[in-house]
């Protein structure tokens, strides 16, 4: 464990953020003596992974956790191969090495930055797929007893964005594991966007992923460049009545009716209507190329993001009666 450490660069915002103490365990018995040590101590716990979609406070007291289990393996299982993959394993890193390997399941998903311990939270998704699609199972331990078990796809309640680990389990797991399904198959997932146009008929997954890193390259800023946490809002859900209203007065808006009766919105779109793509205020800005993403030039804080984004959803609120909510998770 290490005091006083600098999380400033440990979050692809950028954000200034002191932490009290600082862990990154690479064992389950490192992790069960940690988390034995906040018990012993009182010490309140923040877990983070590749700090891509966490929004940190200037001081964070008690102890901040990273998991650093950074193994991977896979096993046949009948039809499928199961890959087992620690909480550390970099995402992208993992994607690129599966579907090298000729394995469908995740290559729409390459790209998005972060740790594999944090996609389950906010169940990541991109170009027509979820993780939860892939995912079979999720081992956790528990802060308070240390105890490790595996939740069952099911029993993670994975929606859009959301999961039970942003709900009743948030602060309350560690997640060291993932359990993910994938197939030699072909499976292509291919109907998002022109996706479909940027590949050769009967990709392999490589090429798939290799298609989606070139769109991603296109309209999101690389955080290494400029300080951002990928989409800041997320796209919001509204009633069927609204949408109807909606799609009257603006025919072009994009649309997608749920299953559940309501429909989701691009809040991209919203704001870009708004005239606020390119729009920047001091530290903060709106990305020039994807108007749901907010970045940092440097020199700004927290509330001060904070402050930003609350005016992007006012303005947006003004026009649309839509409300946004931040994407990332508010620490
Ligand atoms: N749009 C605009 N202006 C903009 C941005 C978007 O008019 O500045 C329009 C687009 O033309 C399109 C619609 O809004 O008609 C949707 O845009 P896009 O396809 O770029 O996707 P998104 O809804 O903005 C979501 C995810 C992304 C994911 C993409 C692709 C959320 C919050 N975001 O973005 O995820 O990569 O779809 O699947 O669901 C992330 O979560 O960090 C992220 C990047």
């Amino acid at each position: 464990m290490s005091t006083c450490v600098d999380l400033t660069t440990a979050n692809t915002l950028r954000l200034p953020c002191q932490a009290a103490r600082y862990a990154a365990p690479a064992s389950l018995s490192h992790l069960q003596d940690v988390l034995t040590d906040a018990r012993d101590h009182h010490w309140p716990v923040t877990l983070l992974g590749g700090g891509s979609n966490v929004l940190l406070p200037p001081q964070l007291d008690g102890i901040a956790i990273r998991p650093a289990f950074c193994h991977w393996w896979l096993e046949a299982d009948q039809e499928d191969v199961i890959a087992y993959v620690g909480a550390g394993v970099n995402w992208h890193a993992l994607v690129m090495a599966l579907a090298a390997r000729g394995l469908w399941g995740v290559e729409n998903l390459a790209l998005i930055p972060g740790d594999c311990g944090a996609a389950p939270v906010q169940n990541i998704g991109a170009y027509g797929v979820e993780l939860s699609d892939v995912l079979k199972a999720v081992q956790v331990v528990e802060l308070a007893t240390g105890a490790m078990r595996w939740l069952s796809v099911d029993e993670c309640q994975f929606g859009y964005r959301d999961s039970l680990f942003k709900q009743t389990l948030a602060g309350r797991v560690v997640i060291t594991q993932l359990a993910l399904k994938l197939s030699e198959t072909p499976k292509p997932v291919l109907g998002y966007g022109d996706l479909a146009a940027r590949v050769p008929a009967s990709p392999t997954p490589l090429e798939v992923a290799q298609a989606v890193c070139a769109i991603r390259q296109e309209k999101l800023p690389d955080p290494s460049v400029l300080a951002n946490a990928g989409s800041f809002f997320k796209n919001p859900l509204v009633s069927d009545e609204q949408a109807q209203r909606l799609v009257q007065e603006y025919p072009g808006i994009p649309h997608f009716p749920q299953p559940n009766g309501q429909t989701k919105l691009a809040a991209g779109w919203l704001i870009d209507q708004c005239g606020l793509k390119g729009h920047r205020e001091g530290a903060f800005g709106v990305h020039d190329r994807q108007a749901l993403v907010l970045v940092h030039f440097g020199g700004g804080d927290r509330p001060g993001l904070l402050r930003f984004a609350d005016a992007i959803a006012h303005a947006v609120f003004e026009r649309f009666a839509v409300m946004l909510e931040p994407e990332p998770r508010v620490i």
